[in-house]
């Protein structure tokens, strides 16, 4: 595996490859992988004659007040799982090569191009963290244009980053499909993600209602409960019973647009939580 650390190596690796006739499957990462990271690596493995991850804790998409330098940076052991996952080249830039800023500065939120998705953007996640969805898509677009793949691999774990990317490309006219991949869970159902590790043990025990309560709103749902209020009250039911977790939301929207639904109607639907367990914030969702 390559590990490639300026976008203009990346580029000239990346355009070789296309005259070549490879195709290139990319797997954009904060890092710190877990089998939820490994899920879209094997995809793009499969899928394409080049699988191509990046690395790169993006200071655009962290809040001042967040968990940019406590964020775990486990570089070695990344790199491992990803030779073992057969990844051919590893995009690892410093924040001073993205953004030819320092990282302060880029914590500051001060490039001078921002790509900012309208609507899909603004709720939800865009209220609670403002600038996040903002930081994701212009990090998300310029890796696009270093790596310049066919194909890239998102998680639905972090479901409306996954709209905020499928808009942008549609709109930006990027000659990219999106894939998603379902969400990697633990045994227990708590969805992986590299934030799990903040978890003492006992918020750890605690974080499963996130799961259970979604898996609760689906199976009613499938009981022909249509009333989205009703399917709240029970999963805020079981959610009570922590009193680690501090609900920020639980909604259940339509799954193109994340505007809020009052009555399941046939059309695709999901609920999205949100939550804080002690410090951490934690993210789920499930389709209707
Ligand atoms: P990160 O949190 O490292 O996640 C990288 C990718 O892995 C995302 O597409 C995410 O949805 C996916 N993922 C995380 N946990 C998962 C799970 N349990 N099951 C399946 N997929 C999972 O998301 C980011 O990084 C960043 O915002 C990024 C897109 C890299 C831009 O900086």
């Amino acid at each position: 595996m390559e590990i490639i650390q300026t976008p203009q190596e990346m580029q000239q690796l990346s355009s070789r490859w296309k005259c070549e006739g490879h195709s290139i499957g990319f797997v954009p990462t904060m890092g710190a992988l877990h089998a939820g990271h490994l899920a879209l690596g094997r995809r793009a493995r499969e899928e394409n004659s080049r699988f191509v991850a990046s690395l790169f804790v993006n200071p655009l998409q962290f809040g001042v007040n967040e968990d940019l330098s406590k964020y775990p940076r486990p570089f070695e052991e990344d790199c491992q799982m990803l030779r073992d996952a057969g990844c051919d080249a590893l995009f690892a830039p410093s924040a001073e090569t993205m953004y030819g800023i320092s990282t302060h500065e880029a914590s500051l939120h001060v490039p001078h191009t921002y790509v900012e998705v309208a609507m899909l953007g603004e709720v939800w996640e865009g209220v609670v963290r403002p600038g996040h969805l903002r930081g994701v898509a212009t990090v998300v677009a310029k890796l696009f244009n270093i790596v310049l793949p066919q194909r890239a691999y998102f998680g639905e774990k972090d479901f409306q980053q996954l709209r905020v990317i499928e808009q942008m490309v549609q709109d930006l006219n990027f000659p990219i499909t999106i894939v998603p991949v379902e969400t990697v869970r633990e045994a227990d159902g708590l969805a992986l993600s590299s934030r799990n590790a903040y978890l003492s043990a006992e918020e750890r025990a605690a974080a499963q209602v996130l799961s259970r309560a979604l898996c609760e709103g689906v199976a009613r749902a499938r009981a022909g409960e249509s009333d989205a209020a009703q399917l709240g009250v029970h999963m805020q039911q079981i959610l009570d019973a922590k009193p680690q977790i501090y609900v920020q939301y639980l909604t259940v929207v339509d799954a193109n647009t994340l505007d809020s639904l009052a009555h399941l109607d046939g059309r695709p639907a999901r609920i999205l939580i949100a939550a804080r367990v002690g410090q951490t914030r934690l993210i789920d969702n499930m389709p209707l």
